[in-house]
């Protein structure tokens, strides 16, 4: 029976994770999945994490099924963490996920119940996944402009044209914060005008937050998504804890459903326990729990959100250091983008000949629509990445 299947597209960031283990070079540069990783090139366990683990061996007495929508502490810690005071804890429907991507697949399959027909709008480009998922759940996509490929700013006239075609019945996704994959945000401005869009076309937004505090801060990073739940009348969030706790193989995420018509909240908390039900039943309780532990103990918290803080600044240094780098060599300052963009990404806005010739000639693995892990670079690469871009001729 199963001769019938036909090979499954295959995913571009997992498959240059493969051809980079496969490459034996030996001062290859890994710039491709979205993982963080320290000046020794490790992904390390965050020590709040660490101290909640430890803890939780020494006082959890059971590991016996928690709820379908997961533990109701972990949806609380994490829509304070996400939304703070923004909107009405009794309008917000919530349920722990198998990491964000579960709470993106999950909000894609509500959106499917609710209205077979809906377009989803996403920026071009976007997280590839987003996509894939869509495209397996035969959903409607359509492409708003985003990405100015002059500027590697956001072309924000495009995409607010474009979102003016949005209708009600529509779903509008949007990247929260540190936008994946390029690093090209909207300022606060910009968002208000977004929000303006939404509320004139009647479109629903979805906020995919997969890298608050990575940006320009804890707080900083949740302001858009808080305008957004706190402006139209009906909002999905999608929060993952992969990245800023660090706990990515745990599959930690969390899906909120927001309407300001409280009466609404008990069928959307039904439905997301039953969509729960139907994909894997109960969510993962481990890293949910430790999160909790974690945002609801101010001492872990504090040591948290240090060492948070710790990795957002390096990775601002990592972006200066590159487009200074870069200017110094090509006497050009066409490259100071790269310090503008937030988050773990950016793309550098070239074509996918010119990647794959510096991953060729340099062993500098970069996804091939040039997006870049800015975290996988170090002080020492830092000189070898910029000497390949520019004698690639970027
Ligand atoms: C990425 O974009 O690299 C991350 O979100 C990891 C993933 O699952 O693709």
């Amino acid at each position: 029976m199963f001769e019938t299947l036909k090979s499954p597209p295959p995913d571009g960031i997992l498959k240059l994770m493969q051809m980079y283990r496969e490459d034996p070079r030996d001062g290859k540069i890994d710039l491709g999945v979205g993982v963080y990783k320290d000046a020794s090139g490790l992904t390390p366990i965050m020590r709040a994490i660490k101290a909640a683990e430890h803890t939780l061996w020494e006082t959890q007495d059971t590991k016996v099924y928690t709820g379908l929508a997961g533990d109701p502490a972990f949806a609380d810690a994490m829509i304070d963490l996400v939304l703070a005071s923004a909107v009405a804890r009794e309008t917000i429907a919530a349920v722990a996920t198998p990491g964000g991507t579960g709470a993106v697949r999950q909000a894609f399959e509500l959106i499917q119940m609710a209205r077979p027909d809906a377009r989803v709008f996403v920026s071009d480009p976007t997280w590839p996944n987003h996509i894939s998922i869509l495209g397996y759940l035969g959903m409607n996509v359509e492409r708003y402009r985003y990405f100015d490929e002059e500027t590697r700013g956001v072309d924000f006239e495009g995409m607010l044209a474009d979102l003016k075609t949005a209708k009600a019945g529509d779903v509008v996704l949007l990247h929260g914060c540190c936008h994946n994959p390029t690093g090209a945000n909207l300022n606060m401005t910009q968002w208000q005008e977004v929000v303006d869009v939404l509320l004139e076309t009647g479109a629903v937004p979805m906020v995919d937050i997969a890298y608050q505090g990575f940006g320009d801060g804890l707080e900083e990073d949740a302001a858009a998504t808080r305008l957004v739940a706190s402006s139209v009348p009906e909002c999905l969030i999608a929060a993952s804890c992969s990245k800023n706790f660090g706990i990515y193989r745990e599959r930690t995420g969390l899906l909120m459903a927001i309407s300001q018509n409280a009466a609404a909240r008990k069928l959307h908390q039904d439905t997301l326990a039953f969509l729960n039900r139907q994909n894997y039943s109960f969510p993962p309780d481990h890293g949910a729990r430790l999160v909790t532990m974690i945002l609801t103990d101010d001492g872990l918290r504090a040591d948290w959100q240090t060492e948070l803080e710790d990795v957002r600044l390096s990775m601002l240094a990592l972006r200066q250091q590159l487009a200074d780098e870069l200017q110094r060599i090509s006497g050009s300052d066409r490259f100071g983008f790269l310090a503008q963009h937030r988050g773990m990404f950016s793309r550098l806005g070239t074509t996918p000949d010119k990647v794959e010739v510096m991953r060729e000639k340099n062993g500098i693995y970069m996804i091939g629509d040039s997006r870049m892990n800015i975290a996988g670079l170090n002080a020492q690469t830092i000189p070898i990445l910029a000497k390949a871009i520019v004698d690639a001729g970027v």
